[in-house]
């Protein structure tokens, strides 16, 4: 359904020029655009070093760390490590890299080693030798530490992670020297949302998906909304009717900050449809197109959400650099994307659906109503982004033009190019 557009409300952030998000931000230009960066191997290794190894990166949130001692593991595929993430004695949250200081063992993991694992735990067990660590990363016991040569035992604790929470989700930085606190790098469009009740949503529906296509094509595809009516034609009788069809589909608002960026867009509304234009299970769970139709109590919203200011907003999708969404619902309930590569053409996705927890089976229903939905969703996005990564590789076409509603696509590869460039020229200066 068509919407017109709305302008920035008093959030401090400008106005797009009418009839132009695009022409809004000269810096991004209107030239068609290369895809180079999602099929060259060689620009996969430069990102990995260039982005990975420097941002602030998303691995999880505080609820996943109930209490003193519990952790989880990550792999980070994309910098060649894996991390384990900890509550310590002193309830501070703290990340290290997962390998023993003795020879190299990876020092948490159940029964395969790639896989993550969590649980709690008093202190961390190599199972290789045994060495011991605290769970603030000191190293507390070496088996038959008399027969080592001059060692100390306090120059042999776990490698440090730099590490930090925001709003709840916790995010690492594998920098030596991070160039940015993490509250910098995420900059006012997003810490405007920090507030949002988060720690009241732990009801949790958990995807992943490992994906034959490079991380930023599935940013792009999460990013605009004009596939929508098409990809998704079937979703909803109304999407399929002629006129729909042709009217196509407008965000309601774009808006970009630094490296971050947002896009505003009503929803479907199934609370407000006529019967004939909603399915069956969607009028029996009240849930569907999208999301559950009852919202719960949360409280005051943040001032960051619907910074376009929006009567017919819907949801905001903030695309939080490199590789980290958080999408807000109207009806009071939030999702997040991640997108972890793990070569130049696949990459692991996580979709993770966040509730107010159901107080009786009838809500129930409804959020699991909104989880199918979203994997119905993913699904059809993530197989053509299989065939689009397959006839980019061709490079039979070099350049592919972008329309106003894909801003969002040409700023993260413009990004991406920027942090790539000031990677190779500060190495080229040390
Ligand atoms: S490798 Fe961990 S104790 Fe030997
Ligand atoms: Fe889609």
């Amino acid at each position: 359904m068509a919407q017109p557009r709305t302008a920035g409300s008093g959030t401090g952030f400008p106005k797009p020029a009418e009839g132009s998000w695009t022409a809004h931000y000269p810096e991004l230009g209107t030239e068609p655009l290369s895809y180079e960066d999602s099929v060259s191997p060689k620009f996969y290794q430069l990102e990995r070093q260039a982005i990975f190894k420097r941002a602030w990166l998303n691995v999880g949130r505080v609820e996943q760390l109930p209490r003193n001692g519990s952790y989880f593991t990550k792999e980070l595929a994309v910098a060649n490590t894996s991390i384990v993430v900890v509550r310590g004695k002193d309830g501070k949250v703290r990340a290290f890299h997962n390998i023993c200081r003795h020879r190299g063992n990876k020092l948490v993991w159940t029964d395969f080693p790639r896989e993550e694992t969590s649980g709690n735990c008093r202190h961390f067990v190599c199972k290789y030798h045994g060495w011991r660590y605290e769970l603030d990363g000191s190293c507390s016991f070496v088996q038959q530490e008399s027969e080592f040569f001059d060692l100390d035992k306090k120059d042999y604790g776990l490698v440090p992670v730099h590490c930090d929470v925001w709003g709840g989700f916790i995010f690492v930085n594998l920098d030596a020297q991070p160039q940015q606190t993490l509250r910098d790098f995420l900059g006012p469009m997003i810490n405007a949302i920090e507030d949002y009740p988060y720690d009241k949503m732990t009801e949790r529906f958990y995807y992943r998906a490992e994906v034959g296509a490079n991380w930023k094509l599935f940013l792009d595809a999460f990013q605009e909304f004009y596939h929508a009516p098409v990809l998704h034609a079937k979703q909803s009788p109304v999407s399929a009717r002629p006129e729909v069809q042709a009217a196509g589909y407008e965000g309601l608002h774009y808006q970009l900050d630094g490296p971050h960026r947002l896009v505003s867009t009503t929803t479907g509304r199934g609370w407000l449809m006529a019967p004939e234009d909603l399915k069956p299970m969607e009028r029996v769970t009240r849930s569907g197109l999208f999301g559950a139709w009852d919202a719960p109590e949360i409280g005051e919203l943040p001032s960051g959400l619907n910074p376009g200011g929006s009567k017919w907003w819907g949801q905001d999708s903030f695309q939080i650099w490199p590789n980290f969404v958080i999408l807000f619902w109207e009806r009071g309930w939030y999702l997040t994307y991640h997108y972890w590569p793990t070569s130049h053409n696949t990459h692991l996705f996580e979709g993770n659906l966040y509730f107010v927890p159901a107080r009786n089976a009838r809500e129930r229903l409804a959020h699991e109503m909104a989880a199918v939905t979203f994997k119905e969703f993913a699904l059809q996005d993530g197989n053509t982004l299989e065939a689009t990564q397959i006839m980019l590789e061709s490079r039979v076409v070099k350049a592919f033009p972008l329309n106003d509603q894909e801003i969002l696509c040409r700023h993260l590869h413009k990004v991406t190019a920027d942090w790539v460039d000031d990677y190779k020229r500060k190495r080229a200066e040390a």
